[in-house]
């Protein structure tokens, strides 16, 4: 063993978070908590999880879920298409392994939605296998105690953390290993205001004696975000309100939200009406920023007979009682949450 591991390894001992996640190796649910954190932070995680495991509670009852329901556990994560993947995958797992989740790396890589970073943690922490584990939290801990500039974004930077990862495993305890870089990374080595001199590793951290902390890990592109303008259209009549499906190859795909109408540039107060198709009044603005687009999103009041002018069939009315039941995306939700309509109960 490396003397990296075994100081390692001696500090994820005494310091390991005690997480629900943690009290199992059934590849079902590390599989979800996986997914779950390569979402969320793991106090937000916490939460999803046991609420995910409490109602699916195997690989069976995910897969005889609806897509509707499986979306709605997912609400206000966001890259929604992580949960339509396990979803799917339950269905594969169901009916085409017998409902056993596979034991290898080979066949749990294959299955949809699992790329190197899940397949080596469902491999280590279910099965024991010599798989190293890279996620951003061991990129950025790697890239400053090695002192390591090449761009982690890169085929070159991914293969040269790769082979590193891959040395510095502790073969013998490599679920203890993956989840200790981890925990490293996220609880010590953070992105802003490490906690060095908590550190273990500090006596011999290239970044921390190069005063390079703040410039690793680098990143070689810049990420684009396009911006687009959506129009959402509230036709409320008594107690029912107008929704439509999101279809299409696009963001938020199965979700619900009220009727859309994209244009590309923000309507004006006098442009907007004539747009629209129908006389319309500006209710509510938000801004949703996600990671490669930023929506600026306009939020109309319209009467029922207004609405129908667009599209006499596209949308459908739905009890307001019955909102709570179907996934909006997160912006759709805090506009519903500012409405005095959804909160009384
Ligand atoms: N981040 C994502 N998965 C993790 C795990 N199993 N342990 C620690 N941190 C994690």
């Amino acid at each position: 063993m490396t003397e990296f591991a075994s100081l390692l390894l001696e500090w994820y001992d005494i310091n390991k978070r005690d997480l629900p996640w943690r009290a199992t190796k059934e590849p079902y649910k590390v599989w979800i908590s996986e997914i779950i954190l390569q979402q969320t932070q793991v106090v937000q995680g916490i939460r999803y999880y046991l609420k995910f495991i409490d109602k699916y509670p195997d690989i069976v009852s995910l897969a005889n879920a609806s897509e509707d329901r499986v979306l709605k556990m997912w609400e206000g994560l966001g890259y929604y298409s992580r949960a339509r993947n396990l979803h799917a995958t339950a269905k594969i797992v169901v009916n085409e392994h017998k409902g056993v989740f596979p034991s290898t790396y080979k066949d749990i890589i294959r299955l949809k939605g699992i790329g190197s970073y899940t397949a080596a943690a469902i491999a280590s922490i279910c099965f024991g296998l010599p798989h190293a584990v890279i996620d951003g939290n061991v990129y950025r801990f790697l890239s400053r105690y090695f002192g390591i500039d090449t761009a982690i974004d890169t085929a070159q930077g991914k293969r040269e953390f790769q082979l590193l990862a891959d040395k510095l495993l502790d073969t013998d305890r490599s679920a203890d290993y993956n989840q200790g870089i981890m925990e490293m990374g996220a609880t010590v080595c953070k992105p802003k205001l490490p906690l060095c001199d908590e550190c273990p590793f500090s006596g011999s951290c290239m970044a921390l004696v190069n005063h390079l902390i703040a410039d690793l890990p680098v990143k070689a592109k810049k990420v684009k975000q396009r911006p687009r303008y959506f129009n959402y259209l509230f036709a409320r009549c008594d107690d029912t309100i107008y929704i439509e499906r999101r279809e299409g190859n696009d963001i938020w795909k199965g979700l619900y939200q009220l009727p859309l109408i994209e244009s590309d540039k923000a309507l004006s107060a006098d442009s907007s009406s004539a747009f629209l198709g129908c006389e319309a009044v500006l209710i509510n603005r938000k801004k949703h920023i996600l990671s490669h687009q930023i929506i600026y999103a306009q939020f109309y009041s319209v009467s029922v007979s207004q609405l129908k002018r667009i599209d006499e069939k596209r949308f459908t009315a739905i009890a307001i009682d019955e909102l709570r039941e179907l996934a909006f995306p997160q912006l759709i939700v805090d506009f519903f949450n500012e409405r005095t309509f959804l909160t009384r109960e």
